[in-house]
Protein backbone atom coordinates (compact mmCIF):
# COMPACT_ATOMS: atom_id res chain seq x y z
CA UNK A 1 0.00 0.00 0.00
CA UNK A 2 2.62 2.15 0.90
CA UNK A 3 3.96 2.10 -2.75
CA UNK A 4 0.86 3.64 -4.44
CA UNK A 5 1.63 7.35 -3.27
CA UNK A 6 5.21 6.73 -4.31
CA UNK A 7 3.66 5.43 -7.64
CA UNK A 8 1.02 8.43 -7.75
CA UNK A 9 3.86 11.14 -7.54
CA UNK A 10 6.38 9.37 -9.67
CA UNK A 11 3.45 9.73 -12.79
CA UNK A 12 2.28 13.47 -10.99
CA UNK A 13 6.24 14.30 -11.68
CA UNK A 14 6.12 12.82 -15.18
CA UNK A 15 3.01 14.51 -15.67
CA UNK A 16 5.06 17.84 -14.58
CA UNK A 17 7.94 17.16 -16.69
CA UNK A 18 5.31 17.07 -20.10
CA UNK A 19 3.80 19.80 -19.24
CA UNK A 20 7.34 21.67 -18.73
CA UNK A 21 8.37 20.46 -22.12
CA UNK A 22 5.43 21.43 -23.76
CA UNK A 23 5.52 24.68 -21.95
CA UNK A 24 8.95 25.18 -23.53
CA UNK A 25 7.99 23.82 -26.39
CA UNK A 26 5.15 26.68 -26.61
CA UNK A 27 8.11 29.76 -25.26
CA UNK A 28 9.83 28.39 -28.09
CA UNK A 29 7.33 28.95 -30.89
CA UNK A 30 6.50 32.03 -29.61
CA UNK A 31 10.18 33.05 -29.57
CA UNK A 32 10.43 32.15 -32.97
CA UNK A 33 7.19 33.88 -34.29
CA UNK A 34 8.32 36.68 -32.30
CA UNK A 35 11.82 37.11 -34.46
CA UNK A 36 9.56 36.57 -37.76
CA UNK A 37 6.67 38.93 -36.82
CA UNK A 38 5.63 42.15 -35.42
CA UNK A 39 2.09 43.28 -33.83
CA UNK A 40 0.51 45.91 -35.94
CA UNK A 41 1.16 49.57 -34.40
CA UNK A 42 -1.87 51.37 -33.35
CA UNK A 43 -2.11 53.42 -36.62
CA UNK A 44 -0.12 53.62 -39.42
CA UNK A 45 0.77 57.12 -39.24
CA UNK A 46 4.52 58.51 -40.33
CA UNK A 47 6.51 61.20 -39.98
CA UNK A 48 5.67 62.21 -43.60
CA UNK A 49 2.43 61.37 -43.35
CA UNK A 50 0.96 62.50 -39.58
CA UNK A 51 -2.85 62.29 -38.72
CA UNK A 52 -5.03 64.42 -37.06
CA UNK A 53 -8.72 63.87 -35.97
CA UNK A 54 -10.11 66.36 -38.67
CA UNK A 55 -7.82 64.90 -41.84
CA UNK A 56 -9.55 61.70 -40.49
CA UNK A 57 -12.99 63.50 -40.44
CA UNK A 58 -12.71 64.46 -43.40
CA UNK A 59 -11.03 61.52 -45.33
CA UNK A 60 -13.51 59.43 -43.83
CA UNK A 61 -16.36 61.30 -45.32
CA UNK A 62 -14.75 61.75 -49.15
CA UNK A 63 -14.22 57.81 -48.56
CA UNK A 64 -18.16 57.17 -48.01
CA UNK A 65 -19.33 59.43 -50.72
CA UNK A 66 -20.33 58.86 -53.83
CA UNK A 67 -20.56 62.74 -55.23
CA UNK A 68 -17.18 62.81 -56.27
CA UNK A 69 -17.07 60.24 -59.29
CA UNK A 70 -18.51 60.64 -62.74
CA UNK A 71 -22.16 59.37 -61.93
CA UNK A 72 -22.16 59.77 -58.56
CA UNK A 73 -23.06 56.23 -57.68
CA UNK A 74 -19.43 54.53 -56.89
CA UNK A 75 -16.83 55.57 -53.72
CA UNK A 76 -13.97 54.30 -52.57
CA UNK A 77 -16.37 51.86 -50.25
CA UNK A 78 -18.22 50.52 -53.03
CA UNK A 79 -15.34 48.57 -53.56
CA UNK A 80 -13.68 48.35 -50.19
CA UNK A 81 -16.86 47.48 -48.44
CA UNK A 82 -16.66 46.98 -44.60
CA UNK A 83 -19.04 44.07 -44.38
CA UNK A 84 -16.57 42.29 -46.73
CA UNK A 85 -13.42 43.22 -44.67
CA UNK A 86 -12.21 46.10 -47.51
CA UNK A 87 -12.85 43.84 -50.19
CA UNK A 88 -16.14 43.20 -52.68
CA UNK A 89 -16.09 39.53 -52.71
CA UNK A 90 -15.91 39.58 -56.48
CA UNK A 91 -13.18 38.33 -58.60
CA UNK A 92 -12.68 41.20 -60.46
CA UNK A 93 -14.87 44.88 -59.84
CA UNK A 94 -16.98 46.27 -62.10
CA UNK A 95 -15.62 50.34 -62.31
CA UNK A 96 -18.02 53.40 -63.16
CA UNK A 97 -19.98 53.36 -66.52
CA UNK A 98 -19.45 49.22 -66.05
CA UNK A 99 -16.08 49.57 -66.85
CA UNK A 100 -14.28 46.16 -65.75
CA UNK A 101 -11.27 46.38 -63.35
CA UNK A 102 -8.50 43.54 -64.79
CA UNK A 103 -7.40 42.92 -61.38
CA UNK A 104 -9.19 42.00 -57.87
CA UNK A 105 -9.68 44.84 -55.28
CA UNK A 106 -7.34 43.84 -51.92
CA UNK A 107 -8.55 44.90 -48.86
CA UNK A 108 -7.70 48.71 -47.99
CA UNK A 109 -7.23 47.57 -44.38
CA UNK A 110 -3.96 47.59 -42.54
CA UNK A 111 -2.81 48.51 -46.20
CA UNK A 112 -0.27 51.30 -45.06
CA UNK A 113 2.10 48.31 -43.29
CA UNK A 114 2.73 47.43 -47.22
CA UNK A 115 6.45 48.76 -48.83
CA UNK A 116 4.34 49.47 -51.98
CA UNK A 117 0.97 49.78 -52.76
CA UNK A 118 -1.10 47.15 -55.40
CA UNK A 119 -0.73 44.07 -56.38
CA UNK A 120 2.06 45.13 -58.53
CA UNK A 121 3.38 48.20 -56.52
CA UNK A 122 2.62 50.89 -59.39
CA UNK A 123 1.78 53.44 -56.18
CA UNK A 124 4.22 54.39 -53.75
CA UNK A 125 2.13 54.94 -50.56
CA UNK A 126 -1.97 55.08 -49.78
CA UNK A 127 -2.03 58.83 -50.83
CA UNK A 128 -0.12 58.30 -54.16
CA UNK A 129 -3.09 55.85 -54.34
CA UNK A 130 -5.98 58.06 -53.93
CA UNK A 131 -3.79 61.20 -55.88
CA UNK A 132 -4.06 58.96 -58.93
CA UNK A 133 -7.69 56.69 -58.19
CA UNK A 134 -9.36 60.27 -58.31
CA UNK A 135 -9.33 61.23 -61.89
CA UNK A 136 -8.74 57.55 -63.32
CA UNK A 137 -11.36 56.20 -65.78
CA UNK A 138 -11.88 52.89 -63.78
CA UNK A 139 -13.05 54.19 -60.10
CA UNK A 140 -13.79 57.64 -60.56
CA UNK A 141 -14.36 58.39 -64.35
CA UNK A 142 -13.55 61.86 -64.00
CA UNK A 143 -11.99 64.02 -66.45
CA UNK A 144 -9.79 65.74 -64.24
CA UNK A 145 -8.94 67.44 -60.66
CA UNK A 146 -11.52 70.50 -61.72
CA UNK A 147 -14.34 68.24 -62.12
CA UNK A 148 -13.65 66.33 -58.45
CA UNK A 149 -13.36 70.38 -56.87
CA UNK A 150 -16.40 71.07 -58.51
CA UNK A 151 -18.85 68.56 -57.17
CA UNK A 152 -17.01 69.26 -53.78
CA UNK A 153 -18.04 72.90 -54.13
CA UNK A 154 -20.86 72.01 -54.58
CA UNK A 155 -21.65 70.42 -51.11
CA UNK A 156 -21.23 72.86 -48.78
CA UNK A 157 -20.80 70.87 -46.21
CA UNK A 158 -17.26 70.22 -47.32
CA UNK A 159 -15.48 73.42 -47.10
CA UNK A 160 -15.22 74.34 -43.61
CA UNK A 161 -14.58 70.27 -42.85
CA UNK A 162 -11.14 70.73 -45.50
CA UNK A 163 -10.77 75.01 -43.86
CA UNK A 164 -10.44 72.46 -40.55
CA UNK A 165 -8.17 69.82 -41.83
CA UNK A 166 -6.00 72.35 -43.73
CA UNK A 167 -6.10 75.58 -41.82
CA UNK A 168 -3.18 77.01 -42.88
CA UNK A 169 -3.84 76.58 -46.83
CA UNK A 170 -5.93 79.27 -48.37
CA UNK A 171 -7.16 77.19 -51.28
CA UNK A 172 -7.72 73.74 -49.12
CA UNK A 173 -9.79 72.03 -51.83
CA UNK A 174 -6.49 70.37 -53.91
CA UNK A 175 -5.98 66.93 -55.37
CA UNK A 176 -3.42 66.40 -52.81
CA UNK A 177 -4.81 67.82 -49.82
CA UNK A 178 -8.06 65.19 -50.61
CA UNK A 179 -5.23 62.48 -51.05
CA UNK A 180 -3.40 63.30 -47.87
CA UNK A 181 -6.78 63.58 -45.73
CA UNK A 182 -8.61 59.78 -47.31
CA UNK A 183 -4.98 58.49 -46.80
CA UNK A 184 -4.89 60.20 -42.66
CA UNK A 185 -8.12 57.93 -42.58
CA UNK A 186 -7.21 54.69 -44.03
CA UNK A 187 -3.82 54.95 -41.76
CA UNK A 188 -6.25 54.57 -38.56
CA UNK A 189 -7.74 51.47 -40.58
CA UNK A 190 -5.94 48.86 -38.03
CA UNK A 191 -7.26 45.49 -37.19
CA UNK A 192 -5.64 44.46 -34.11
CA UNK A 193 -5.68 40.14 -34.35
CA UNK A 194 -5.97 37.06 -31.78
CA UNK A 195 -2.46 36.78 -33.32
CA UNK A 196 -1.42 40.15 -32.31
CA UNK A 197 -2.41 39.12 -28.64
CA UNK A 198 -0.13 36.09 -28.73
CA UNK A 199 3.20 38.19 -30.12
CA UNK A 200 2.35 40.22 -27.13
CA UNK A 201 3.27 37.32 -24.93
CA UNK A 202 -0.44 35.96 -24.51
CA UNK A 203 -0.01 31.84 -25.32
CA UNK A 204 -3.62 31.68 -24.62
CA UNK A 205 -4.71 34.20 -27.74
CA UNK A 206 -4.39 31.15 -30.16
CA UNK A 207 -6.17 27.87 -30.27
CA UNK A 208 -3.93 24.87 -30.48
CA UNK A 209 -4.99 24.17 -33.72
CA UNK A 210 -3.56 27.97 -34.66
CA UNK A 211 -0.32 27.28 -33.51
CA UNK A 212 0.42 24.05 -34.62
CA UNK A 213 -0.25 25.86 -37.91
CA UNK A 214 2.04 28.48 -37.36
CA UNK A 215 4.47 26.15 -36.15
CA UNK A 216 3.76 24.89 -40.12
CA UNK A 217 3.52 27.73 -41.66
CA UNK A 218 7.26 28.29 -40.08
CA UNK A 219 8.43 25.09 -41.08
CA UNK A 220 6.61 24.78 -44.79
CA UNK A 221 8.60 27.77 -45.86
CA UNK A 222 5.84 30.38 -46.16
CA UNK A 223 7.54 32.94 -43.67
CA UNK A 224 9.90 33.59 -46.35
CA UNK A 225 7.91 35.28 -47.87
CA UNK A 226 4.81 36.19 -45.80
CA UNK A 227 6.64 37.66 -42.51
CA UNK A 228 6.85 41.37 -40.94
CA UNK A 229 3.82 43.38 -39.38
CA UNK A 230 1.45 42.54 -42.46
CA UNK A 231 2.65 38.81 -42.62
CA UNK A 232 3.41 39.54 -45.97
CA UNK A 233 3.29 42.77 -47.80
CA UNK A 234 7.11 43.20 -47.28
CA UNK A 235 8.97 42.01 -50.53
CA UNK A 236 8.51 41.52 -54.36
CA UNK A 237 8.41 37.94 -55.64
CA UNK A 238 7.55 35.64 -58.37
CA UNK A 239 4.16 33.86 -58.34
CA UNK A 240 5.14 30.81 -59.55
CA UNK A 241 8.56 30.49 -58.22
CA UNK A 242 8.41 26.28 -59.22
CA UNK A 243 5.46 26.00 -61.61
CA UNK A 244 3.56 28.58 -63.86
CA UNK A 245 0.87 29.87 -61.15
CA UNK A 246 -1.90 29.58 -64.18
CA UNK A 247 -1.57 25.84 -64.43
CA UNK A 248 -2.54 25.61 -60.32
CA UNK A 249 -5.16 29.02 -60.31
CA UNK A 250 -6.65 28.25 -64.21
CA UNK A 251 -6.32 31.99 -64.65
CA UNK A 252 -7.43 33.45 -67.78
CA UNK A 253 -6.02 35.81 -69.02
CA UNK A 254 -2.25 35.12 -67.80
CA UNK A 255 -1.28 38.87 -65.69
CA UNK A 256 2.52 39.28 -66.52
CA UNK A 257 2.29 41.25 -62.99
CA UNK A 258 5.23 43.31 -62.53
CA UNK A 259 6.55 43.23 -65.50
CA UNK A 260 3.74 45.28 -67.01
CA UNK A 261 4.83 48.23 -64.71
CA UNK A 262 8.44 48.13 -65.61
CA UNK A 263 9.16 46.55 -68.69
CA UNK A 264 11.93 44.33 -66.82
CA UNK A 265 11.92 40.82 -67.73
CA UNK A 266 13.03 40.17 -64.49
CA UNK A 267 9.77 41.05 -63.19
CA UNK A 268 7.63 38.87 -64.97
CA UNK A 269 5.15 37.55 -63.02
CA UNK A 270 6.63 39.21 -60.29
CA UNK A 271 3.74 40.35 -57.77
CA UNK A 272 4.13 42.22 -53.96
CA UNK A 273 3.85 39.45 -51.73
CA UNK A 274 0.37 39.65 -50.74
CA UNK A 275 -0.42 40.67 -46.60
CA UNK A 276 -2.28 37.78 -45.03
CA UNK A 277 -4.27 40.02 -42.25
CA UNK A 278 -7.78 39.28 -42.73
CA UNK A 279 -6.94 36.65 -45.02
CA UNK A 280 -9.44 34.15 -44.21
CA UNK A 281 -12.35 37.17 -44.75
CA UNK A 282 -11.60 38.33 -48.31
CA UNK A 283 -11.90 35.82 -50.29
CA UNK A 284 -11.55 35.21 -53.71
CA UNK A 285 -7.69 35.37 -53.80
CA UNK A 286 -4.88 36.26 -55.96
CA UNK A 287 -4.59 39.20 -58.12
CA UNK A 288 -7.16 38.07 -60.36
CA UNK A 289 -9.47 36.62 -57.49
CA UNK A 290 -8.93 32.91 -59.36
CA UNK A 291 -9.20 31.07 -56.19
CA UNK A 292 -12.25 30.93 -54.57
CA UNK A 293 -11.27 29.09 -51.05
CA UNK A 294 -8.62 29.85 -48.62
CA UNK A 295 -7.32 25.89 -48.27
CA UNK A 296 -7.40 26.31 -52.00
CA UNK A 297 -5.47 28.68 -52.01
CA UNK A 298 -3.25 27.50 -49.40
CA UNK A 299 -2.47 24.80 -51.69
CA UNK A 300 -1.67 26.22 -54.56
CA UNK A 301 0.77 28.40 -52.77
CA UNK A 302 2.88 25.66 -51.11
CA UNK A 303 2.48 24.25 -54.85
CA UNK A 304 4.05 26.54 -56.70
CA UNK A 305 6.07 28.93 -54.28
CA UNK A 306 7.60 25.73 -52.70
CA UNK A 307 7.25 22.70 -54.79
CA UNK A 308 5.25 21.04 -51.95
CA UNK A 309 1.77 19.16 -51.93
CA UNK A 310 0.00 19.67 -48.66
CA UNK A 311 -2.49 17.54 -47.10
CA UNK A 312 -5.52 18.42 -46.05
CA UNK A 313 -4.64 18.24 -42.35
CA UNK A 314 -1.86 20.40 -42.89
CA UNK A 315 -3.54 22.81 -44.92
CA UNK A 316 -6.55 22.59 -42.36
CA UNK A 317 -3.93 23.84 -39.24
CA UNK A 318 -2.27 26.44 -41.85
CA UNK A 319 -6.00 27.97 -42.56
CA UNK A 320 -6.43 28.05 -38.47
CA UNK A 321 -3.36 30.14 -38.18
CA UNK A 322 -4.56 32.13 -41.33
CA UNK A 323 -7.89 32.67 -39.24
CA UNK A 324 -6.32 33.83 -36.16
CA UNK A 325 -4.95 36.83 -38.35
CA UNK A 326 -8.60 38.12 -38.52
CA UNK A 327 -9.03 41.08 -36.75
CA UNK A 328 -12.25 43.52 -35.28
CA UNK A 329 -13.29 45.67 -38.35
CA UNK A 330 -12.67 49.46 -37.18
CA UNK A 331 -15.12 51.54 -35.54
CA UNK A 332 -15.01 54.01 -38.06
CA UNK A 333 -15.19 51.86 -40.89
CA UNK A 334 -17.35 49.22 -39.52
CA UNK A 335 -20.30 52.02 -40.60
CA UNK A 336 -20.86 54.90 -43.17
CA UNK A 337 -20.63 58.17 -41.50
CA UNK A 338 -23.66 61.03 -42.04
CA UNK A 339 -22.12 62.61 -45.02
CA UNK A 340 -21.75 66.61 -45.33
CA UNK A 341 -24.93 67.74 -46.86
CA UNK A 342 -25.55 69.47 -50.43
CA UNK A 343 -26.84 67.78 -53.99
CA UNK A 344 -25.28 67.00 -56.59
CA UNK A 345 -25.89 67.64 -60.84
CA UNK A 346 -23.64 64.58 -62.22
CA UNK A 347 -22.33 65.46 -65.20
CA UNK A 348 -23.24 64.17 -67.95
C1 LIG B 1 -14.08 50.06 -59.01
C2 LIG B 1 -13.65 49.58 -57.72
C3 LIG B 1 -12.71 50.45 -56.91
C4 LIG B 1 -12.95 51.72 -56.44
C5 LIG B 1 -14.13 52.61 -56.69
C6 LIG B 1 -11.79 52.04 -55.62
N1 LIG B 1 -10.92 50.99 -55.59
FE1 LIG B 1 -9.27 50.82 -54.43
N2 LIG B 1 -8.73 49.17 -55.46
C7 LIG B 1 -9.48 48.55 -56.43
C8 LIG B 1 -8.67 47.56 -57.10
C9 LIG B 1 -9.10 46.64 -58.22
C10 LIG B 1 -7.39 47.62 -56.52
C11 LIG B 1 -6.16 46.84 -56.94
C12 LIG B 1 -5.50 47.60 -58.09
C13 LIG B 1 -4.19 47.01 -58.55
O1 LIG B 1 -3.48 46.39 -57.75
O2 LIG B 1 -3.87 47.18 -59.71
C14 LIG B 1 -7.48 48.63 -55.47
C15 LIG B 1 -6.44 48.94 -54.59
C16 LIG B 1 -6.59 49.82 -53.53
C17 LIG B 1 -5.64 49.96 -52.44
C18 LIG B 1 -4.37 49.18 -52.29
C19 LIG B 1 -4.42 48.08 -51.26
C20 LIG B 1 -3.12 47.32 -51.26
O3 LIG B 1 -3.01 46.37 -50.49
O4 LIG B 1 -2.22 47.62 -52.04
C21 LIG B 1 -6.11 50.95 -51.62
C22 LIG B 1 -5.48 51.45 -50.35
C23 LIG B 1 -7.34 51.43 -52.21
N3 LIG B 1 -7.60 50.70 -53.35
C24 LIG B 1 -8.09 52.48 -51.72
C25 LIG B 1 -9.10 53.10 -52.48
C26 LIG B 1 -9.62 54.42 -52.22
C27 LIG B 1 -9.16 55.35 -51.12
C28 LIG B 1 -10.59 54.65 -53.14
C29 LIG B 1 -11.42 55.91 -53.36
C30 LIG B 1 -10.66 57.09 -53.67
C31 LIG B 1 -10.67 53.45 -53.97
N4 LIG B 1 -9.74 52.55 -53.55
C32 LIG B 1 -11.61 53.25 -54.96
C33 LIG B 1 -10.81 48.83 -56.71
C34 LIG B 1 -11.42 50.02 -56.40
C1 LIG C 1 8.33 32.79 -52.72
C2 LIG C 1 7.41 33.67 -52.00
C3 LIG C 1 6.17 33.06 -51.40
C4 LIG C 1 6.06 31.94 -50.60
C5 LIG C 1 7.16 30.99 -50.16
C6 LIG C 1 4.67 31.86 -50.23
N1 LIG C 1 3.97 32.88 -50.77
FE1 LIG C 1 1.98 33.24 -50.52
N2 LIG C 1 2.08 34.77 -51.85
C7 LIG C 1 3.23 35.20 -52.50
C8 LIG C 1 2.88 36.16 -53.53
C9 LIG C 1 3.84 36.87 -54.46
C10 LIG C 1 1.48 36.31 -53.46
C11 LIG C 1 0.61 37.20 -54.37
C12 LIG C 1 0.17 36.37 -55.57
C13 LIG C 1 -0.70 37.17 -56.53
O1 LIG C 1 -0.33 38.29 -56.83
O2 LIG C 1 -1.73 36.70 -56.97
C14 LIG C 1 1.01 35.43 -52.41
C15 LIG C 1 -0.32 35.26 -52.04
C16 LIG C 1 -0.78 34.40 -51.05
C17 LIG C 1 -2.16 34.23 -50.68
C18 LIG C 1 -3.35 34.97 -51.30
C19 LIG C 1 -3.62 36.24 -50.55
C20 LIG C 1 -4.77 37.02 -51.13
O3 LIG C 1 -5.29 37.90 -50.42
O4 LIG C 1 -5.18 36.82 -52.28
C21 LIG C 1 -2.19 33.30 -49.68
C22 LIG C 1 -3.43 32.81 -48.95
C23 LIG C 1 -0.85 32.88 -49.43
N3 LIG C 1 -0.01 33.58 -50.29
C24 LIG C 1 -0.48 31.94 -48.49
C25 LIG C 1 0.78 31.34 -48.47
C26 LIG C 1 1.10 30.18 -47.67
C27 LIG C 1 0.14 29.47 -46.74
C28 LIG C 1 2.39 29.86 -47.95
C29 LIG C 1 3.16 28.69 -47.47
C30 LIG C 1 2.57 27.40 -47.77
C31 LIG C 1 2.88 30.84 -48.90
N4 LIG C 1 1.87 31.72 -49.19
C32 LIG C 1 4.17 30.86 -49.41
C33 LIG C 1 4.51 34.77 -52.24
C34 LIG C 1 4.85 33.64 -51.51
Amino acid sequence: MAKLPLYAAGITALFAILLVAAATEDNALLKQAQGIFQPLPKDMATAEFPITRERVELGRSMFFDSRLTIDANMSCSSCHQPAFYGTDALPKPMGVKQRPHPRHVPTNLNAGTSFVIHWRGDRTNLEDQVFQALTLPITSGQPDEKAVFDRLAHIPGYAPLFKAAFPDDPQPITLRNIATAIGAYERTLVTPSPFDAYLAGDQEALPPAAKTGLEKFINTGCVACHNGVGVGGGMYQKFGVVEDYWKATGSDPIDKGRFDVTKDPNDLYVFRVASLRNVAMTPPYFHDGSVAALPDAVKVMTRVQLGVSLNDADTGDIVAFLQSLTGELPVNFATAPVLPSGAVVPAR
